[in-house]
């Protein structure tokens, strides 16, 4: 547990996000596998709040529906009109005083489309807030271009004596690059009396929570800031632009603790992991590659280059390369690709192999067997060290019902097989190339199942006589007369 357990965390996630020009509500909007919100709520977590509340308003049952989904102990509070940042926290706090939750300790204000954010500058800012005995704490940064932003005013000491926002602000007050991320500390009872001091008497007509900060100072409390180390971390997301900056710099950052976790990426510009994907040392990852989801990389697995792996687990020692995998499991020592596609339910044994132009879907592929070549493998089930020849495919689907093939071990398909299920291949059985099997093969059989080949002599002297193939066939035949 952490030692400056906050009473509570409020997200506010109530604004509508217009410059995203979308149809989903811009906290609902994922960069590596996780909303924003989610990512919001994530850091969150790191202080371990008693209460997590997150303010909705816009398209709030789809962010509210989002957030029950896939964060069941958070609960939302509903801003039904955007009446200003201090209007939402009010708005939070109501909601929790209505369950009974007594604000004693510190409650801790974040904005719901700062992805960046960590765990470990909430914490920061908790430490900083307890340890200066602060009544409100505010996260700040010195950005570039502050324009926008509410600006941090201090007085000649240093100590903060209020925030303006910009379209309230001085020309001398926009000359300052210290900014108010939106991220603060308050002693709960306080923050409660004050939210119900702040007035709308500015140029927004908002209730405004950085007003919180100058009503504390004048009633005599102590107010005081934090400094984020990068400003890039408390960075808003308004439009698709910041959206795919964020997404690469918080991309970097997963790169970056594999490679020093050891993992070998070739190249983490063209390189995208989500989140929840997780490596072993020595993993190596070639350029071009997307990892998603709950996909793993086992010791010296390599991925890539040009591949997309969801939901997938690489074995130890595995390869998978230009190829597009779903919810599959790459057993140890197996080889995938190039241009395979294994959908969900797919699993290679140990040292197994989908080759080159292979689909395979709810396939079981035993140990050492190999699909090398073009071929789709469906609903079957394939023994230890079997070989399936070129241009194989597994014909699951008689247009109304999916059906099962089973092949037993240190079996031999031929090339160009039609395996028409449900059809099961008995263990060490051989089948003929070009063969259609739609009858079971017992163990140890040979299974022919294709039309016998005849050949019609002189067939070309006498119906394309004149042809370059018809002088080639007579050349040969007097060639062959010759050498006798
Ligand atoms: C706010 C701050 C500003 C700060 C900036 C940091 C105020 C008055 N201003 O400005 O000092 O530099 O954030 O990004 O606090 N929200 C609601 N309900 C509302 C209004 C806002 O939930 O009624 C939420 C938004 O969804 C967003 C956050 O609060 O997540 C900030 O709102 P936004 O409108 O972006 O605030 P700014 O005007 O940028
Ligand atoms: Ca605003």
């Amino acid at each position: 547990m952490s030692a400056n357990r906050p009473a509570a965390v409020v997200v506010l996630a109530a604004g509508e996000g217009t410059r995203m020009k979308s149809s989903t509500p811009k906290v609902l909007h994922a960069i590596c596998g996780r909303s924003l919100v989610g990512h919001v709520v994530a850091a969150a977590r790191a202080l371990d709040p008693e209460h997590l509340v997150v303010v909705v308003g816009h398209a709030r049952e789809q962010v509210a529906g989002h957030l029950a989904e896939t964060e069941a102990d958070v609960r939302t509070a509903v801003q039904h009109e955007q009446n200003g940042t201090g209007h939402a926290v009010r708005m939070g706090l109501e909601e929790l005083g209505r369950d009974g939750v007594a604000l004693d300790g510190t409650v801790i204000v974040v904005c719901g489309d700062t992805p960046l954010l960590t765990g470990e500058t909430l914490t920061a800012l908790a430490a900083t807030h307890a340890t200066d005995g602060n009544a409100v704490t505010v996260l700040t940064a010195e950005v570039p271009d502050a324009t926008g932003y509410g600006r941090i005013v201090r007085a000649a000491d240093g100590a903060v004596t209020a925030i303006v926002e910009h379209k309230d602000a001085t020309d001398a007050q926009r000359a300052i690059r210290e900014i108010n991320s939106g991220v603060f500390a308050f002693d709960g009872q306080l923050l409660v009396d004050a939210l119900g001091k702040v007035r709308t008497d500015n140029s927004q007509g908002e209730e405004y929570l950085t007003d919180v900060l100058g009503i504390l100072r004048e009633a005599g409390h102590r107010v005081g800031a934090s400094v984020a180390a990068d400003h890039r971390e408390i960075a808003g997301i308004n439009n698709r632009v910041q959206l795919a900056e964020a997404r690469r710099m918080l991309n970097e950052r997963l790169l970056r603790r594999a490679m020093l976790d050891g993992v070998t990426v070739v190249d983490p510009a063209t390189t995208w992991v989500d989140v929840t994907v997780t490596f072993e040392p020595d993993a190596l990852i070639q350029p071009g590659t997307q990892l998603l989801g709950a996909t793993h990389v086992a010791a010296r697995a390599e991925v890539g280059p040009n591949s997309r792996l969801t939901d997938t687990t690489v074995g130890e020692g595995a390869t998978v390369g230009f190829s597009v995998t779903d919810g599959a499991e790459v057993g140890p020592g197996a080889s995938v690709g190039p241009y395979a596609y294994l959908r969900p339910g797919t699993r290679l044994g140990s040292k197994s192999k989908a080759g080159t132009f292979v689909e395979m879907k709810k396939a079981d592929l035993g140990a050492g067997s190999k699909v090398p070549h073009l071929s789709y493998v469906g609903d079957a089930t394939i023994g230890e060290q079997s070989n399936i020849g070129a241009a194989s495919v597994f014909v699951n689907y008689d247009g109304v019902a999916k059906h099962h093939t089973t092949i037993g071990s240190h079996c031999r398909t031929g090339s160009d097989n039609m395996f028409v299920a449900p059809v099961t291949i008995g263990d060490g059985a051989y089948t003929a190339a070009g063969s259609v099997i739609t009858k079971d093969v017992p163990p140890g059989s040979l299974a022919v199942a294709r039309g016998q080949q005849r050949n019609i002599e002189g067939w070309v002297a006498r119906k394309r006589p004149g042809s370059a193939a018809a002088e080639a066939a007579q050349a040969a035949l007097q060639e062959d007369e010759g050498d006798k």
